[in-house]
């Protein structure tokens, strides 16, 4: 296995190199009091934390508190604490969606202006700390500020990825009963509108909550308005104050929810807090990518993820960094528009998804020849497990074999990078994530006894043994659930849900879920949201969804379907299941394959045996496994017979 080490160049520039990072780490783990009591002087405290450090992953008594009596302001010391210095230094590059329009720079004090007046318009409409605001946004400045007025005055926002159907909207703004929803008229992306506004009126009234609207003025298009209830903003900017003190937040209250899939269930609200959040977000944007003053980052995702809360947002402003937000697809109008805009804006670090490099590759080296990408640095990719092809392509063609690859895992429950290179620091091996962050302490434990793993090279399910500070604190009015999902398989553990080896020297290979979750483009998407989508349809009585290996999205969505009796299985049905589905959930959840299944593979109390299914899906059933417990082992043959129609 090759192996990547940064140039001696690269590692004596770097903010950490390979004796800096054993230090730290070191120090890290031995004493967290010290190390992030230390660490906690990156950010400007309204009150300096004395507690540092209050956690247990004892079950059923979680409980995880970081600088638990500290006090501060997430937009402060996101916008105002660099205004002295930075005041007129572009904090946010907007790209359009298309690249005909014109790119705005908004410097910090923009930033602060607009933060300023959207957080006192929001107050006008009633929100105040403590509150709940839904943003259904397309990738503009308003989304950035929207969260920021929300952190200033201490509402909690709840970010709904706009490509999310209306009922999935309406399921969010009812669980999070929220006050406002800030939205657009329209959302252009890839060329396309898609008619935010519009969802949102149909949310609303499923949701039948009193909940006010706050709209941006993004294409101008032709929208419904209801009186009394919605807010053109930039009418109600109008002569509303330019300055809004910050809220005294304490360190542990929330700062968002963001909706995540899990194995079971509707998708729960991650929640994360103040202090221990925003220090972890910067201070991995900081150490991760080697941001340096002055270089211009961009991370591709959108903020409706924790990607672009995290790295878009609060890492990269914590920081005082220029940061990219980019309204577009990587593919119009053609395979090159990544790469036109880092030659653009003279990007410094590039932070994109397999899926996005799997889809470019696949269109040639020509849409990447024409650009100039001398100004990268650092590439990053997120996500899922990327592969040696993609990132061979990625190395050579974008980075012309100059940039380290950051691989960072993580998740939506991490807050920021758990496990991921220190570019002048841990040399690389395509498709390892490398070693975990400062303070991270991964274990591999023996998925069936528990036990941990204690060989350097090791197989198992990967497990944290201890909190770090952006960890979520809790799922959104379901404490228990939060106890359940994460800590009560593996007692003692924080349970991450994924797969792993550890190689000879330390080294961790994420090998997905081992759960029932696919990750469908490097999104998480739960098999039983699917499936509960498919029998809400008249026709279906039963259904069973699986992943399967996708070439550009990494797993593709396999439904087993079973119809009602006398139900014909027509293409036409199909199709309309498809579009069902895409319809309950969003674009993301639709099918790949949808097979008619007279019966589903069962044991005798009942439950489906997924691990068959997934085998045939897998277009792999010559490893079926035991199939002695089935109730009806003719069923195997009949789905295997007729596997993908
Ligand atoms: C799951 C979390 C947080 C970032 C976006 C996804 C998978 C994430 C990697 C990586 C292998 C990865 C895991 C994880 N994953 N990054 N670098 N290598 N797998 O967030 O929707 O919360 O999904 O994504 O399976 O559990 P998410």
């Amino acid at each position: 296995m090759s192996l990547y080490p940064p140039s001696d160049d690269f590692a004596s520039n770097a903010h950490i190199d390979a004796a800096t990072y054993d230090e730290m780490y070191r120090a890290s783990v031995e004493n967290p009091e010290a190390f992030w009591g230390e660490q906690a002087h990156r950010l400007d405290w309204i009150t300096a934390p004395t507690k540092i450090k209050n956690t247990t992953f004892e079950y059923p008594d979680v409980s995880i508190k970081w600088f638990e009596d500290g006090e501060l302001n997430v937009s402060a010391n996101c916008i105002d604490r660099h205004l002295a210095e930075r005041g007129t230094q572009t904090a946010i590059i907007w790209e359009p969606d298309s690249p005909d329009d014109e790119a705005q720079h908004i410097t910090y004090q923009q930033l602060h202006a607009h933060v300023c007046k959207m957080a006192n318009v929001l107050k006008d409409m009633g929100v105040s700390k403590g509150d709940r605001v839904v943003l259904y946004m397309p990738m503009i400045p308003q989304a950035a500020y929207a969260m920021l007025a929300c952190a200033r005055i201490g509402a909690i926002h709840s970010i709904v990825f706009a490509g999310f159907s209306p009922d999935a909207l309406s399921d969010r703004i009812q669980g999070s009963q929220a006050k406002v929803v800030i939205t657009a008229d329209e959302a252009p992306r890839g060329g396309r509108n898609t008619p935010l506004k519009t969802n949102v009126d149909t949310a609303l009234n499923k949701a039948g909550t009193d909940t006010k609207v706050l709209m941006v003025k993004r294409t101008g298009g032709d929208v419904p308005f209801q009186a009394g209830r919605d807010v053109w903003l930039h009418e109600a900017e109008d002569g509303v104050a330019n300055s809004c003190e910050p809220e005294v937040m304490n360190a542990e209250d929330p700062l968002f929810i963001l909706y995540t899939s899990g194995s079971t269930g509707m998708p729960k609200g991650v929640v994360h807090t103040t202090g221990g959040y925003l220090l972890y977000a910067s201070m991995t944007h900081k150490f991760t990518f080697d941001y340096k003053d002055g270089e211009v980052f961009w991370c591709t995702a959108d903020v409706g993820w924790v990607t672009g809360h995290s790295y878009i947002v609060y890492g990269p402003l914590a920081n005082g960094a220029t940061t990219v937000m980019f309204e577009g697809v990587p593919t119009y109008p053609d395979a090159g528009r990544f790469w036109a805009v880092c030659e653009k804006h003279k990007v410094a670090q590039f932070y994109t998804a397999p899926t996005a490099i799997r889809a470019l590759m696949g269109k040639g080296d020509d849409f990447v020849k024409p650009y100039d990408l001398s100004s990268l640095r650092i590439l990053g990719t997120v996500g899922e497990p990327i592969n040696p092809e993609a990132w061979n392509w990625y190395n050579d063609v974008v980075g012309k074999g100059r940039c380290p690859i950051v691989d960072t895992w993580w998740q939506t429950e991490t807050g920021g990078h758990l496990i991921t290179p220190l570019p002048g620091a841990i040399p690389t091996k395509p498709g390892s994530a490398t070693k975990p962050f400062f303070g991270v302490q991964p274990l591999v434990l023996d998925p069936q006894s528990a036990e941990v793993q204690t060989e350097m090279a090791a197989e198992g399910v990967l497990v944290m043994a201890d909190s770090w500070p952006a960890q979520m604190r809790t799922v959104w009015g379901d404490h228990e659930r939060f106890v359940k999902t994460y800590f009560s398989d593996y007692k003692g553990y924080y349970f991450t849900g994924d797969g792993c080896r550890r190689d000879e020297d330390g080294y961790y290979w994420i090998t997905g879920r081992v759960d029932d979750v696919i990750n469908v483009s490097g999104h998480r998407m739960g098999t039983a949201e699917v499936e509960s989508a498919l029998v809400a349809h008249p026709a279906v009585s039963e259904s069973a969804v699986v992943g399967f290996p996708h070439e550009i999205k990494g797993q593709g969505i396999y439904c087993y379907v079973t119809l009602m009796e006398g139900q014909e299985a027509t293409e036409e049905l199909r199709t309309e299941l498809s579009n069902h589905v895409r319809k309950e959930i969003g674009p993301i959840a639709k099918p790949d394959v949808i097979q008619w299944a007279p019966g589903l593979p069962k044991t005798r109390s009942g439950k489906i045996m997924r691990r068959i299914l997934r085998k045939i899906a897998e277009d792999d059933y010559g490893s079926l496994g035991d199939t002695s417990t089935l109730a009806d082992p003719s069923v195997v043959d009949d789905l295997i017979a007729n596997r993908g129609g």
